[in-house]
């Protein structure tokens, strides 16, 4: 087993913007330490779900920014949306998507309304992975393309607040993944 511990950041530092607690092996850790303090721990007693589930400490995240994880080698975002966006997002009315399945992997029964894609009823959580439905490309966010929230520059693909495909190529909405509040500002992805 070849963990690795990568200590970009000083765990007993003031500044921790979030610790990101992995049970994978190192080669599926990206860092993101150009931009966040970032420390991997082992967590020997979860040997089983290795690469399976982590959890992020969102404590951190202000309203109106992205955190931005790796997770089983795929970009996740975790953007804590204000209340401009959540109204946003929830003034669209189901019928102008292209893809009226929410994609959340939690409930793939659900239709796309806002309400269906977020972690919390106030909807100031949304959890995506940061994959185009096109090709796979990794959008950019803060607000980017026609209509305020991600845009895939590969081939023109615009997602809304809630992360919704509203034009272009991409077929489907950015997926949800299977995630949960393990606390109040810990997110369990997987
Ligand atoms: S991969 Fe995103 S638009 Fe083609």
């Amino acid at each position: 087993m070849s963990h690795a511990e990568d200590h970009t950041g000083d765990q007993s530092g003031t500044r921790r913007d979030f610790l990101y607690y992995a049970t994978a092996g190192a080669g599926a850790i990206a860092t993101g330490a150009a931009v966040w303090p970032l420390v991997n721990q082992m967590n020997p007693s979860a040997d089983v779900q290795a690469l399976a589930s982590i959890r992020v400490d969102v404590s951190a995240v202000e309203p109106g920014t992205q955190l931005t994880v790796k997770w089983l080698g795929k970009p996740v975002f975790i953007r804590r949306r204000t209340e401009d966006e959540i109204a946003g997002a929830r003034a669209v009315d189901i019928s102008e998507l292209p893809d009226k399945n929410a994609q959340n992997r939690n409930n793939m029964d659900l239709d796309a309304s806002d309400q269906n894609r977020t972690m919390d009823e106030a909807g100031e959580w949304l959890v995506m992975i940061g994959v185009c439905t096109h090709l796979g490309c990794v959008p950019i966010g803060d607000g980017a393309g026609d209509f305020g929230g991600w845009f895939c520059p590969c081939h023109g693909s615009h997602y809304d607040q809630a992360g919704r495909i509203r034009k272009g190529p991409a077929p489907e909405n950015l997926w949800v993944p299977v995630s949960a509040f393990e606390d109040e500002t810990t997110i369990k992805l997987g």
